[in-house]
């Protein structure tokens, strides 16, 4: 059971693997738009667990495993035992003995982390708290389709210091990029969590305090939500400690000429970006929506069967 190949963060995969799932992504995505059969995982299952709400991440599973001739079983905390107190220990063995691979989207990393050390077969990380590793493979997908290579280039994220920038921190390190964050004093990203054993240098991480000295220059400009899932509570607080961190088309203007811009969706316009930058000519937001659908097929694919070319 120790052989298995889970996707709990970004860190769980290499460089090399990385390169073959975006090459092996972008084959499966230009299958799917020509009409063409792409079923390797005909009579595989997958569980889909949510414990917090979704649109793209339940979608972009539930038709890429369809899609790959496969079938899901969707349950949330409310509809399962997992909302009455069974031990996730417990949940991994059953669900596991029963499916092929298990997606999850919850709260803390741990409990991620439990559910895989139970369970017979591959774990997906949907988000946690503290990463979103999916949604940052298929950001990195849409750079590159858009520009190239991501190594040596520069992404600004202006917000939250969140799952989403955790997990940008760890891919910067892995890939080779730098990401220049720029975050409230106070919601800063906690280096513990984001960045693995050896820390990170400063060709691949700065802080800034200023968001619009974040963007200068940067090849990519991102951000997300001010309050993310699981910290409503504090959204009154946080609308007015994040004020300044709106990306405005002056922050785009700092960047270079041909920047992106990136938000892993939902958006609240007039909040953390205007809309004149995510409704304008750099946004590539749909673009990096779908390709979720691609990047996970890829992985699904990888962690059932190996590679396949
Ligand atoms: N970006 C993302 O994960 O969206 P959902 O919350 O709709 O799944
Ligand atoms: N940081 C956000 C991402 C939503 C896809 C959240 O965790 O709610």
């Amino acid at each position: 059971m120790s052989t298995l190949q889970h996707y709990l963060q970004f860190t769980d995969l290499t460089a090399s693997q990385y390169a073959y799932l975006f090459d092996r992504a972008s084959l499966i995505k230009k299958k799917f738009k020509a009409y063409e059969k792409h079923q390797p995982l005909v009579d595989r299952t997958l569980a889909m667990i949510f414990e917090k709400a979704s649109t793209r991440t339940r979608v972009s599973f539930e038709a890429g495993m369809y899609q790959m001739g496969g079938s899901v079983v969707h349950l949330t905390t409310g509809d399962s035992q997992l909302g009455r107190s069974e031990p996730i220990e417990d949940s991994a063995r059953v669900i596991s003995r029963m499916t092929d691979l298990v997606m999850i989207r919850t709260f803390e990393q741990t409990k991620i982390e439990r559910f895989a050390a139970h369970s017979r077969v591959p774990v997906i990380n949907g988000l946690t708290n503290e990463f979103h590793p999916c949604q940052i493979m298929a950001d990195i997908f849409t750079f590159i389709e858009h520009r190239g290579s991501i190594q040596g280039k520069t992404v600004a994220w202006v917000g939250d210091g969140n799952n989403m920038a955790n997990t940008w921190l760890q891919a910067a390190k892995l890939l080779d990029f730098k990401v220049n964050v720029s975050t409230p004093q106070g919601y800063e990203v906690d280096e513990k969590i984001a960045v693995s054993a050896g820390g990170i240098s400063s060709d691949h991480y700065q802080s800034y305090s200023n968001p619009l000295a974040a963007c200068q220059d940067a090849d990519l400009v991102t951000t997300d939500v001010w309050t993310s899932m699981g910290y409503e509570a504090e959204n009154e607080v946080r609308r007015q400690a994040f004020a300044a961190w709106r990306v405005t088309a002056e922050m785009m203007a700092a960047a270079k000429p041909n920047a992106l811009f990136m938000h892993c969706l939902p958006a609240h316009r007039g909040e953390e970006v205007d809309a004149d930058v995510i409704d304008g000519a750099q946004s590539v937001v749909w673009d990096e929506a779908e390709n979720r659908m691609h990047v996970q097929k890829a992985l699904m694919e990888y962690l059932l069967l190996g590679r396949l070319s």
